[in-house]
């Protein structure tokens, strides 16, 4: 009975979660041709990077592939939203960046995107969080987090960025 109520509880938690907060499965599940990846389209990689669009967004595009991400180090603004759009060239991959709540799993196939707006400066470490592999433990790359001025000040020599060299 303590069982049947636990399961009852947790059951209504997610009807009442799935309601007031309206989530549902994505609707919009974006794919891409993991087998032309390398050779076209938007994730080529002379297209990955940091790039600021014509309108002011910033978007991040980055592949995981066995074991490491391209690029290996990513540069964002600090206080500007950023749109991070990323795929897996092979298994299932996935990254968080640092303690922030910047978190998403890549599958081969699809396209993960989510924006996110990262407060403070600073580089944070960046692991691949899916076993992908005997290679898993090593694959990570950085995120530079730079002040906006400078960020935007680099945005305007540099088509697609990546980190500064320290
Ligand atoms: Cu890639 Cu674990």
């Amino acid at each position: 009975m303590v069982v049947g109520l636990i399961i009852a509880v947790i059951v209504l938690l997610m009807i009442f979660a799935g309601l007031h907060w309206a989530s549902m499965p994505p609707s919009r599940v974006e794919t891409v041709n993991v087998r032309t990846l390398h050779l076209e389209g938007e994730f080529v990689e002379g297209n990955l990077g940091t790039a600021v669009d014509p309108d002011g967004k910033v978007t991040v595009r980055l592949v995981a592939q066995q074991y490491s991400f391209e690029p290996q180090c990513i540069v964002v603004p600090q206080g500007m939203p950023v749109t991070f759009r990323g795929t897996s060239a092979d298994a299932v991959h996935g990254f968080i960046v640092g303690t922030t709540n910047a978190n998403t799993m890549l599958i081969p196939g699809f396209v993960a995107t989510f924006t996110t707006t990262f407060n403070q400066t600073g580089e944070h470490l960046m692991p691949c969080h899916e076993y992908c592999g005997i290679g898993h433990e090593a694959m990570w790359a950085k995120v530079q987090v730079l002040p906006r001025e400078d960020f935007l000040a680099r945005a305007r020599n540099t088509e697609r960025m990546t980190c500064v060299p320290r």
